[in-house]
């Protein structure tokens, strides 16, 4: 079977891989015309484990092809997936103006059946929406051409991308035609066949899972960060409390890690497009409602920490920071928590010295000659007033604190993921800042 893949950022590309993987042949269509020209020349432009071997292997296999014309593959595809961004609008809602384009685009140029798959998180209703985008334009035209819709919400974690598509929790799946269900059973057939689960189910009730399931996992960690904050008040220690919580079976011990609040380019704009999906029905997600709040005041939590260990006076600090994309395994700083910070302290006047092992490009598009961006994680600590560890990669994990010791000007060291030994650390003459103890 041919299908096509509309947008190849991180989930579309990552989703048409993995099917020519499994024996389709695919087309990654993308209107950024430079992203598809690197593509084709072997260039992934995005950081995601295992993945540049795949698209290699694919492409010389002759399975996997890249274009920047969907209306040209259009007839040659039987399943098209819209996997576009969809990024907040200004007040929170899911922007939906790309998958409504490519909608159009579809209606524009079918001349035969074609399922069409929403991919992007999107909120309910929208599948619908791209059903009667196509009806318009096929009325336009004045033909009448079969085809249906459905929703295949992505899971995929970034870092795990690839075996989270090969070896799922879950696949979801909403369809409203027993065509469009057959022909997802066959896409997903590998998967089934390996007793994965794949959960058929109606389209609004998989657009609601999606968005369900990112404001759950959201809220363990606004939950967890609120009870660390309190613990450093009444004197407990909030690793113990996870430990002590996540080995009831109820509760499960995974997203129960405090921190310095979640980024990323799903839970914040997924948790406020939900919010305000409830607004637009004239409901309020009171629980979102907090756990946005908490994220928010938390990824400030280091600096005020910061400003506090030094008594207000922060100006002309040197800062070292390691860590910059919104979790370890990616380059994606999308809504990251370092940015924040990074504000904060450049806003007060200290000097920044970063290091990331993958996000370094991705910053200096960002934020430019703001900073200096070191070598590695020893060049940034150097002449530091204080080290700041934002994002948990392994080789920050076991330092040679000898070395950082002698080399800034203040062994300080401000631990946003608690994954130092506060009496390791204070033998070695550090003071140590964590979250929650
Ligand atoms: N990144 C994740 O971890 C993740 C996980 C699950 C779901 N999602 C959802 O999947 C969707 C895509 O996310 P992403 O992270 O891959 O986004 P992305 O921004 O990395 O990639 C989107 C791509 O779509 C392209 N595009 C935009 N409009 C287009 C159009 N009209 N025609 C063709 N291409 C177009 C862009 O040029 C870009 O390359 C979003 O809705 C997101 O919420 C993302």
């Amino acid at each position: 079977m041919k299908i096509a893949i509309v947008g190849t950022g991180y989930v579309g590309l990552v989703t048409g891989t993995c099917f020519a993987e499994l024996g389709l042949d695919v087309t990654c269509i993308d209107i950024n015309e430079e992203r598809i020209d690197q593509l084709g020349k072997g260039i992934i432009p995005i950081y995601e484990n295992g993945l540049e071997e795949l698209v290699k292997r694919n492409v010389n296999a002759g399975r996997l092809h890249f274009s920047t014309s969907l209306a040209d593959s259009l007839n040659d595809v039987t399943v098209v997936f819209i996997a576009v961004g969809t990024p907040p609008d200004e007040d929170g809602s899911a922007d939906l103006r790309s998958v409504i384009q490519v909608a159009r685009t579809i209606g524009q140029h079918i001349d035969k059946y074609h399922l069409v798959v929403t991919k992007s998180t999107v909120p309910v209703g929208t599948s619908f929406k791209v059903r009667s985008t196509i009806e318009g334009e096929l009325n336009k035209r004045q033909i009448e051409v079969d085809f249906d819709v459905a929703s295949n919400p992505e899971f995929l974690k970034e870092g795990n991308a690839i075996p989270d598509f090969m070896s799922p929790d879950r696949v979801v799946v909403g369809v409203e035609s027993e065509k469009a269900k057959a022909i997802m059973t066959r896409l997903y057939k590998p998967i089934l066949l390996n007793k994965f689960r794949v959960i058929f189910m109606d389209i609004p009730s998989a657009e609601m899972t999606k968005y369900a399931a990112n404001s759950m996992l959201a809220t363990r960690i606004s939950f967890m960060n609120d009870v660390a904050n309190l613990c450093e008040i009444v004197g407990a220690n909030v690793n113990m409390v996870r430990e002590g919580i996540g080995s009831d079976m109820r509760i499960g011990r995974k997203f129960l890690y405090p921190g310095i609040g979640y980024g990323g380019s799903c839970f914040p704009k997924d948790i406020k497009a939900l919010i305000r999906t409830a607004e637009e029905n004239n409901y309020e997600m009171r629980v979102l409602k907090a756990v946005d709040d908490v994220n928010e005041d938390q990824k400030r939590i280091l600096f005020d920490k910061f400003k506090e260990h030094f008594k207000g006076a922060i100006e002309n600090k040197v800062v070292a920071i390691w860590g910059l994309s919104f979790k370890p395994e990616t380059d994606d700083m999308r809504e990251a928590p370092s940015l924040t910070l990074i504000d904060l302290l450049l806003e007060s006047n200290c000097k920044l010295r970063v290091f990331d092992p993958a996000a370094m490009e991705e910053c200096k598009r960002r934020i430019g000659d703001k900073v200096y961006y070191a070598r590695d994680p020893y060049d940034a600590a150097l002449d530091a007033d204080a080290l700041f560890l934002l994002t948990e990669w392994k080789e920050f994990r076991l330092p040679s604190w000898g070395v950082l010791e002698k080399s800034m000007t203040n062994p300080v060291v401000f631990d946003g993921r608690n994954i130092y030994d506060k009496k390791e650390l204070t033998e070695l003459g550090f003071v140590y800042h964590c979250i929650g103890k």
